[in-house]
Parts: C-alpha cells; sequence; structure tokens
C-alpha cells in the first residue's frame, strides 16, 4: 500500500465519469482508480453482490449512480430495487423498462416487500428453468440480469420494523423484506441476480444477519470508522484505518476475491440532474 502524507495522496483529485455506457453485462464498466492511476474494471456477469458502506456523505449514492448510468442502456440488464430516498431508483426511470422493477419511497412499505418477493419469484421461475445439467443462465435480453439496488437497507428495515405489529397469522414486512433479501443474496448469483446494497455502516444486524452479508464477494468502503473498515475487510485493512476515517468523498477500500485490497477514487458524476439526464438519454424505453 502507497504510503505518503495526505497531500501526496494520489487518490486526492476527483476524476469525472466519461460518459461511457456498457452494451452488455458481460462488459466491465469503471469502479474507480488505484493509487498507480490504473483502471479498476468489474462486469456484472461476474457473479459478485455488492456492497457498499460509508459514512453520512462520504459517497455512496453518487458511486451507484455512476455504475447505473454506465449500466442503464444494457439490452440484457434490468436496474431493479428499493429505494426509500426515492432518489437513487424511481423518478430518473420514468418511461424506461427498468422502472417497474423499483419500489421507492416510505409512504407504502409493503411496495419494497412486494417488489423483493417479485424478483424472488423470477428466480424461482429460473432455478426451476434449468436444463439438466446445466448449474447457471447466460443473462441475454429476453432473460436479463437484474441489478437489484438497495439504498440504504439498514434504513428499509428500520422503517419497516416501525410499522405497527401484522394481524395474526400475517408476517410482517419487516420479516417479508429479510426474507426475500436473503434468498436473492444466496440463491440468485446463479441466475442473473446482482443484490447492490448501500449502507452507512455494513453492521451484521443491519445487513440482514451475518449469513447475508458473507454473501457479498465485492465491498467497497467510502469514509468510515476503522471498526466499520475492519468489519467489512477483515483485520487485513487496520494499517488503513486511520487514515480511511478521514478519506474524501469519493475515495474507497476494495476488497474483492482474488484481487488485493486496493484504495480506490471512484468516478464522479457530477450534479444529480447529470444522472437524471444519463438516465434519460441513455436507458432502454418501456418496450
Ligand atoms: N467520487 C466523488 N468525487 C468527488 N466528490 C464526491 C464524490 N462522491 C461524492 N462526492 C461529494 O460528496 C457528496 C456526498 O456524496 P453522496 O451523496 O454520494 O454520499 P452518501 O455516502 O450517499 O451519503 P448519505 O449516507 O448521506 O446518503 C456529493 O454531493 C459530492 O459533493
Ligand atoms: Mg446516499
Amino acid at each position: 500500500m502507497a504510503g505518503g502524507s495526505a497531500d501526496q495522496d494520489p487518490l486526492s483529485e476527483p476524476f469525472a465519469l466519461p460518459r461511457i455506457t456498457v452494451q452488455t453485462c458481460e462488459d466491465p464498466v469503471l469502479l474507480g482508480r488505484d493509487e498507480f492511476g490504473d483502471a479498476l474494471g468489474h462486469a456484472f456477469a461476474d457473479a459478485a453482490h455488492v456492497a457498499l458502506q460509508g459514512q453520512n456523505g462520504a459517497g455512496k449514492s453518487q458511486f451507484a449512480y455512476g455504475l447505473l448510468a454506465q449500466l442503464a442502456a444494457a439490452d440484457d440488464v434490468r436496474i431493479a430495487g428499493s429505494d426509500i430516498t426515492g432518489l437513487l431508483l424511481g423518478r430518473p426511470y420514468t418511461g424506461t423498462a427498468h422502472r417497474r422493477w423499483q419500489a421507492t419511497g416510505t409512504a407504502d412499505l409493503e411496495e419494497h416487500a412486494a417488489l423483493l418477493e417479485r424478483l424472488v419469484s423470477v428466480m424461482d421461475e429460473r432455478l426451476a428453468a434449468l436444463p439438466d445439467r446445466v448449474d447457471k443462465i447466460q443473462p441475454s435480453p429476453a432473460v436479463p440480469l437484474f441489478v437489484v439496488v438497495v439504498e440504504e437497507f439498514p434504513g428499509l428495515l428500520r422503517a419497516a420494523g416501525a410499522m405497527p405489529k401484522p394481524g395474526r397469522g400475517e408476517r410482517s414486512v419487516l420479516d417479508r423484506i429479510r426474507a426475500a433479501n436473503l434468498r436473492l443474496l444466496s440463491e440468485g448469483r446463479k441466475v442473473g441476480f446482482r443484490v447492490i446494497t448501500l449502507a452507512q455502516r455494513a453492521e451484521t444486524e443491519a445487513m440482514g444477519g451475518g449469513y447475508a452479508r458473507d454473501q457479498y464477494a465485492l465491498r467497497l468502503s467510502f469514509r468510515v470508522p476503522g471498526d466499520s473498515l475492519e468489519m467489512l475487510h477483515g483485520p487485513a485493512v487496520r494499517e488503513l484505518a486511520q487514515r480511511h476515517a478521514t478519506a474524501k468523498p469519493g475515495v474507497a477500500v476494495l476488497s474483492a476475491p482474488g484481487r488485493n485490497l486496493v484504495r480506490v477514487r471512484v468516478p464522479y458524476l457530477g450534479a444529480y440532474a447529470e444522472y437524471c439526464d444519463r438516465i434519460a438519454t441513455t436507458a432502454r424505453k418501456e418496450p
């Protein structure tokens, strides 16, 4: 890991996300640049769920804007998920093929449970339809890859947990959300589901339990306290902890199987209106 004082940090300068879009989930999206200026890519066709943590204002949502702006034009991708903030998903996707797979806001939390369950049923259909001697699907325009974004998952769980108790024999919205999320995480990879979860702190409970959290192969931490960093990346990250506790927005620690732990600067899309424009101009329209 390169050292140096903060003002020599090769990651101190922001860089703008170029106007790039992928045509298929096989193509890599740009995740960021490492300390040597090398670009890091990730193809969503690779069977990895993605966990993003970071304190308030650390750059999680901006990073997600950049990822989704790169993915939204791909024929074989649907951008699905739950967003209680209604900024990342929802309105920017009006009129696109993605919108019907998204639940937004906090007015109707049952809608979020129902949406996740709808995704689980697509997953179940796909699992049941796997031909003999085949253990995974190849995403295509007819059988698209679902990128299931869950913006502020701990907040969704908290909001669902604050709902009135369900009637006798009824399942709570909280249970339904947890169960559907866990099924997508544990069984979805083979059949074209990739979950991207955002959280301020990826604590075990807040992520739906230890087993759920273990399912994320690609992990990025924006500015977080040392204990949160170690929670997601293991003890090897300890030497970075102090420095990363004051990281600038858009600077993250990234780990993934088969990669060395790296510090990265993620691309910056700019104003929110730019995200809306890119989705409006590139996303696949509603058929
Ligand atoms: N990659 C980046 N490069 C430069 N500045 C950035 C970058 N990402 C974020 N910022 C700045 O930080 C601000 C906060 O970023 P963002 O909204 O993504 O944080 P967040 O982690 O989602 O926070 P919250 O938990 O409050 O939702 C942005 O409005 C922007 O000014
Ligand atoms: Mg945010």
